[in-house]
């Protein structure tokens, strides 16, 4: 079931998309947000609530918020936020993010968020679910049912709607022009066909790798900026699925303890994509070699200059 809703993705962002942009690139409509514009202009802080999977798609969203509409994120463990008496004052949003709006520790800390007058906010994929029933308002993922238990094409569904709302609030604090917003969404719209293309690709290479490196007792997975939150989510399935130990971490971290563990035996996956941090991406590539840990490199198309210095690429189109 994994492995067929990993295949599902490009259909799931589709059906993620469908009805929320309009024809002409210009518009969102979410349901929820569009009604409370007046409260959106003046929001302070979000704080975005969930375990597992559902946060590190949270962590993309504090990336994309912060990043496009320049509005305060946290991104909490809905457990801990629970626990420790958190601050939330009535001009906050809370986004509770859950593929199956079922996770108790989620629900408990939307339910602490709503008893103390904030302005609660459901992502949720399962319809009728006690999250999105508790939140009242919402974006369902519509991704379609997910029976692997380890979230795939959720997290991608979770990722677009964030995107969506990054847009949304941008546009409504006026910190994007016209023309980066329709280019952005028009682009959305284009990603399906493009994942699809990479997913056919991939597979043989995929499938080689792993025979490769189906021996090692560990794996570090690295990434800068939107791609940090990528590499945690890429060990988390690893750990989860392989039961191999594997790490994510931002890879200018890396040299503040775990270089230590690199070594011959030590297989690093990198997101090493054009956009973002890309040269300094390649100066952690150098260090990771100089250990003799052996690369595997996620590229954009066409970079020779990382290919060069992987053991292994992966290629994804811009
Ligand atoms: C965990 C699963 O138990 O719940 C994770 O193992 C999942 O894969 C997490 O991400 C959170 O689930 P949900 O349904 O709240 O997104």
């Amino acid at each position: 079931f994994m492995l067929k809703e990993i295949y599902e993705q490009p259909q799931a962002i589709i059906e993620t998309l469908r009805g929320r942009i309009s024809g002409d690139f210009n518009l969102i409509r979410l349901r929820g947000l569009n009604e409370n514009l007046n409260f959106l202009k003046t929001v302070k802080k979000i704080i975005i609530i969930a375990c597992g999977t559902s946060w590190h798609a949270g962590l993309v969203g504090e990336y994309l918020i912060e990043g496009i509409s320049r509005i305060p994120v946290e991104v909490e463990y809905a457990s801990e936020f629970l626990y420790r008496d958190p601050l939330i004052s009535t001009s906050d949003m809370i986004i509770a993010i859950s593929q199956s709006g079922e996770t108790a520790d989620t629900l408990s800390a939307l339910k602490l968020a709503k008893q103390r007058g904030a302005f609660v906010y459901g992502i949720c994929n399962v319809v009728g679910s006690s999250i999105a029933r508790c939140a009242g308002v919402g974006t369902y993922t519509h991704a379609g049912p997910e029976i692997g238990v380890a979230s795939t094409k959720s997290f991608t569904s979770q990722v677009t709607v964030l995107i969506l709302i990054s847009l949304f609030l941008a546009k409504l604090k006026k910190k994007i022009t016209t023309a980066q917003f329709t280019s952005i969404t028009k682009e959305l719209f284009l990603i399906s066909e493009k994942m699809k293309k990479t997913l056919l690709s991939v597979d043989n290479e995929i499938q080689q790798l792993s025979k490769l490196y189906e021996k090692a007792k560990n794996f570090l997975y690295l990434g800068r900026g939107i791609s940090f939150p990528v590499a945690l989510e890429g060990a988390l399935k690893l750990k989860e699925i392989s039961y191999i130990h594997a790490e994510g971490y931002p890879a200018a971290e890396m040299k503040h303890g775990p270089i230590a563990l690199i070594d011959k035996e030590m297989p690093v996956i990198v997101i090493a994509t054009k956009k973002g941090h890309y040269e300094k991406i390649v100066s952690n590539i150098q260090e990771i070699k100089s250990r003799k840990g052996k690369i595997i490199s996620i590229i954009t198309q066409g970079d020779e200059i990382v290919k060069e210095l992987s053991d292994c690429y992966i290629e994804i189109p811009e």
